[in-house]
Formats: structure tokens, sequence, C-alpha cells
């Protein structure tokens, strides 16, 4: 479960406090998928990096599988975050000296020195590689690939760790029509499959149809459409 409770957030400007989120609550359970709308600066991704633990709030909790992030040291947070939560942004965000399989495979090196990847890590990347269409390109640079595989392969590396959550922020914004509605079509289906709680922000109106929930980011509040 996803525990969203009564969430603000202001940022701390040098003209004074920025209000951006207010009284934010929702609760998501596994298999739940959301599109979040809403005009540019209206907090959309703000949102998101709390959800993703990558910020605090003001004030108010999230809380998933009953854990609140917030409340954790540096290290306990990014396992946490390493373990529970998929990031797939607008930009691909690959490493371009990393082949496709090496890309997928760093949220599996360990926090410590010795950075092997285990050998079922491996197969577990190239299953979810073969699922997302590029079982042909795992040994390719991410230069070599079109805007839609670049996106794929990050989707796959979002995935690798199982999270309990995947947050993405405008995954089709970059794509054309074509590759945009392949990626969508791509997420539904491995959601259908692993049951995450899908949350992604959109400004399109065609994938944000796709979901079974659509809520609207408007005067720092969440409304359900
Ligand atoms: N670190 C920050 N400090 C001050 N203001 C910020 C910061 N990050 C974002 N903002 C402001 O917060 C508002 C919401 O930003 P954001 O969440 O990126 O919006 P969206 O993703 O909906 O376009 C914007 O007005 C932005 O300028
Ligand atoms: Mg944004």
């Amino acid at each position: 479960m996803l525990e969203i409770s009564n969430l603000a957030k202001q940022y701390d400007t040098p003209a004074g406090p920025l209000p951006i989120l207010e009284g934010v609550s929702m609760t998501l359970k596994p298999g739940d998928a959301i599109a979040i709308m809403g005009p540019s600066g209206s907090g959309k991704s703000t949102l998101l990096y709390i959800l993703g633990a990558l910020d605090a709030p003001t004030s108010g909790s999230v809380r998933l599988n009953g854990e609140d992030p917030f409340t954790m040291d540096e290290v306990k947070q990014a396992a946490f975050r390493n373990k529970q939560i998929g990031f797939l942004f607008q930009d691909h965000c690959l490493l371009p000296q990393c082949s496709v399989l090496e890309n997928v495979l760093i949220p599996t090196l360990p926090f410590t020195k010795k950075a092997a990847p285990q050998k079922d890590d491996e197969a577990r990347a190239r299953a979810l590689l073969d699922q997302v269409g590029l079982s042909a390109r795992v040994d390719h640079r991410p230069a070599e690939l079109s805007g839609g595989e670049k996106q794929r392969a990050a989707l796959a590396r979002a995935l690798i760790r199982d999270p309990l959550l995947l947050l993405c922020d405008e995954p089709t914004g970059n794509l054309d029509e074509d590759s945009a509605n392949n990626v969508a079509t791509l997420l539904f289906d491995i959601q259908k499959k692993r049951s995450n709680i899908l949350i992604a922000v959109t400004h399109s109106p065609e994938f944000a149809a796709h979901f079974p929930a659509r809520f609207h980011l408007r005067h720092r509040r969440l409304e359900k459409e």
C-alpha cells in the first residue's frame, strides 16, 4: 500500500515561502495505476520527488508498505528507495558509456565496494529486456538506440528490483506518437503482470486515457477527475 496523508510542500525562496502542495491525501494498493495531469509549474514533479523519497515534504506523511522513508537515516532511505521505488523520467538518463544490459543492472549494484552483479540479476535483466523488445540490443550503447528504445531500456532498469512503486514523470514526453504508444502499451502490460503501483505524470490526454483513474493538480491540490 501507498498511503499519502495530508501532504504539504513549500519551497523556501529568497522572496519568502512558496507553497506548492496542500492537503494531498490518497491511498493506493498494488495494481492501482493513476495519471496525474496539470499545468506546467503546478507541482507534479515536486509530488513525484516526495513520493520517491527524493525530497521531504514540509508536513504530512508518505508510507509505502507501512514504512515512512522520511523517518529513516540516509543509508536506510537510499536502500529503501533502491528496492521499493522505480523511476522513469522524461529523459531516459541511461549512462552513455555502459551497454544496455549494464544500464539495466545498475540498480542491482551493491552499495559496497565489491560491485559485481549476481548471476540471477543478469538473467532477470535479460528477461526484462526481452519483455520490452530489446533482446537484440543488449550489448548496444544507448547512443545506438532510438528514442523509444532508450525509454524501453530505462523501463527495464526501473523494474529490475521489482519495485512496489513505479513513478513516471512524463515518460512519453520526448517520443513520437508511435514510440509513445508503444511505451504506454508496455507500461500497462507490465503493470498488469507485476501489480506494482503505477503513478505517471503526463501532459498527453491520449496516454492519460489509458489509466483507470486520472487526477489533476490544481491550486496546490490533487483532484480526482
Ligand atoms: N528547489 C526549488 N526551489 C524553489 N522553487 C522550486 C524548486 N523546485 C521547483 N520549484 C517551483 O515549484 C513549482 C512546481 O515545480 P514542479 O514540481 O517542477 O512543476 P511541474 O512538474 O508541475 O511542472 C514551480 O513554480 C517551480 O518553479
Ligand atoms: Mg515536471
